[in-house]
């Protein structure tokens, strides 16, 4: 069944035809293949789940088991032909084994091999996405949504539609592998696509991506950016957007016109199909690279039921009005952890970052480089002290039941940066561009953008869930080049409450055995570009 399914969506995508709206789960398999695809026009080979890019929408309910059962399929040691996947947004509280990240959670899927993902997602609802979590695999296109719908959800009553087809994907696409990139200079994508469609610049005139409305109808969008490195601007011409839900934290509805989204950062927002009838660009104009608005490049097409089948005429908006994460206020505030007020948590960090002339970037002196034993196996193998763990300096132990707040200092070259929690969504107390606290009713969310020179940032978080936790940019090209760090989070709790899988314990014998206990290479080329030395 599985296999039927598989082929047959390969064949469409060989076809050009579009594969949108396809959607698994809770239970089911995800196969990690090498295919050649051409999302704008140029095809190239990609490493993909289930044979498209995106993959199929991993969807289920609030409370549901999801039981993703992993098959690499995968040939082409240009890509990597291991693999992992990270459920990125779901907080794995008792499953740290089934997270996703190569060596922090767990070894390496070996190809011809599979591995079952079994995990209960309790109490969270939202958009999530999941991706290959090892090196920098998922830039080649191993990426996909993940959506949890809550059957009680309190804003059901703002919208009428919210399926398959309201899903947003954003991402920017290479025509040059991920290891094949360029030494020395930041990759320069090749195209923006969004669900999975582009074009590029002085190519064909490629299908976009077209969205469907019927006037008078309220939608229920989610909006992922699934990018590498681009931060993008997401606009629809002539529609406003009501956000109500931000990474799995339902939000008071608050209307803007305009969302910055970094990579790994997810919004829901209502649209109000309430304009005349006819076509309208979404446009996702990205911060670097193909930034120009000719004939389609870097949008998707709004089509309203009766329109005409062409390309929009419309135009942007002259006034904008930019969503602030600042303004956003859940719908049911939870106060941050801690006292209300600077350093009024248990434990405190601040993340100094650097980055050298070889363009690796350092958090507090340490670059995050890949141990061999994955962090979760060196705790449980409990032989060594918190601080013994590896890599050096970049393991930062956190005692269980404890608020923790965490101070990210903004304006680190080669930004926006995004930085991600894994285990946990976090309180943002203050956001890039503001200078007040808010401890009452802070926004909660798994990514958040750290800002620029002169600004901070500062998180809190409640430790509740053992185990290693990776915290780093997802601008994937940075993660690999060190920008990272793991949370030790009670550790004698994680060694207690762990209980991998079976076959959990065979993925370090069998990746050993295939590489020879040899450390993963990571990528040489210097991808960001070094400020003009004084
Ligand atoms: Cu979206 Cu560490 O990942």
């Amino acid at each position: 069944m599985a296999r039927r399914r598989f082929s047959s969506l390969a064949c469409a995508l060989a076809l050009g035809m579009t594969v949108l709206g396809t959607s698994v789960g809770p239970i089911t398999e995800l196969h990690i293949s090498d295919s050649h695809i051409s999302l704008d026009g140029y095809r190239r080979p990609a490493v993909v789940a289930s044979g498209t890019f995106p993959g199929p929408i991993l969807k289920g309910n609030k409370g549901d088991q999801f039981v993703v059962t992993v098959v690499n399929h995968l040939t082409d040691p240009e890509m990597l032909t291991d693999t992992t996947i990270h459920w990125h947004g779901i907080e794995q509280k008792g499953f740290n084994w089934a997270d996703g990240p190569a060596f922090v959670t767990q070894c390496p899927i070996t190809t011809g091999d599979s591995f079952q993902y079994n995990f209960t997602v309790a109490h969270q609802a939202g958009t999530f996405w999941y991706h290959s979590h090892l090196a920098t695999q998922s830039c080649d296109g191993l990426r996909g949504p993940f959506i949890v719908y809550d059957p009680h959800d309190p804003h059901k009553q703002l919208y009428d539609v919210d399926n398959d087809y309201t899903v947003i994907t954003l991402a920017e696409w290479y025509h040059t592998l991920s290891r094949h990139q360029p030494i020395g200079t930041p990759p320069i994508p090749d195209a923006t696509v969004i669900n999975g469609l582009g074009r590029y610049k002085g190519g064909p005139a490629s299908d976009l991506s077209v969205i469907h409305v019927e006037y008078g109808k309220r939608y229920r969008m989610r909006l992922i950016a699934m990018s590498c490195d681009p931060t993008f601007m997401f606009s629809i011409d002539n529609h406003d957007m009501t956000i109500i839900e931000v990474e799995g934290t339902n939000v008071k509805p608050h209307t803007i016109n305009q969302i910055q989204i970094l990579p790994g950062q997810r919004y829901s927002f209502v649209l109000n199909a309430k304009q005349p009838i006819d076509n309208y660009w979404i446009r996702a104009t990205p911060n670097l690279g193909n930034s120009g608005f000719e004939g389609g490049i870097n949008s998707a097409i709004l089509r309203y039921r009766g329109a005409r089948k062409a390309e929009p005429k419309s135009t942007q908006q002259r006034r904008w009005n930019l969503l602030r994460e600042s303004d956003l206020r859940p719908l049911n505030p939870v106060p941050a952890p801690g006292k209300p007020r600077r350093g009024g948590a248990d434990v405190s960090h601040y993340l100094a970052m650097s980055v050298d002339v070889e363009a690796l970037f350092y958090i507090n002196n340490a670059t995050f480089t890949p141990p061999n034993v994955p962090v979760l196996l060196q705790m449980l193998s409990g032989a060594r002290p918190a601080q013994d763990l590896l890599p050096h300096g970049s393991v930062i132990p956190l005692p269980r039941d404890a608020a923790v707040e965490v101070t990210l200092p903004g304006g680190l070259v080669a930004g926006p940066h995004p930085f991600h929690m894994h285990g946990h969504t976090f309180a943002v107390v203050r956001s890039a561009g503001s200078n007040t606290s808010n401890y009452d009713n802070p926004l909660w969310r798994d990514t958040v953008n750290i800002g620029g020179e002169g600004e901070s940032v500062t998180i809190r978080f409640q430790t509740d869930n053992p185990g290693p936790w990776l915290f780093h940019c997802h601008i994937d090209w940075h993660l690999d080049l060190g920008l990272a760090v793991v949370f030790a989070e009670d550790i004698r709790g994680t060694i207690q409450s762990t209980r991998p899988s079976e076959e959990w314990t065979t993925l370090c014998p069998k990746y050993n055995n295939v590489h020879n206990g040899k450390p993963l290479e990571r990528l040489k080329h210097a991808i960001v570009k070094l400020p003009d030395s004084p």
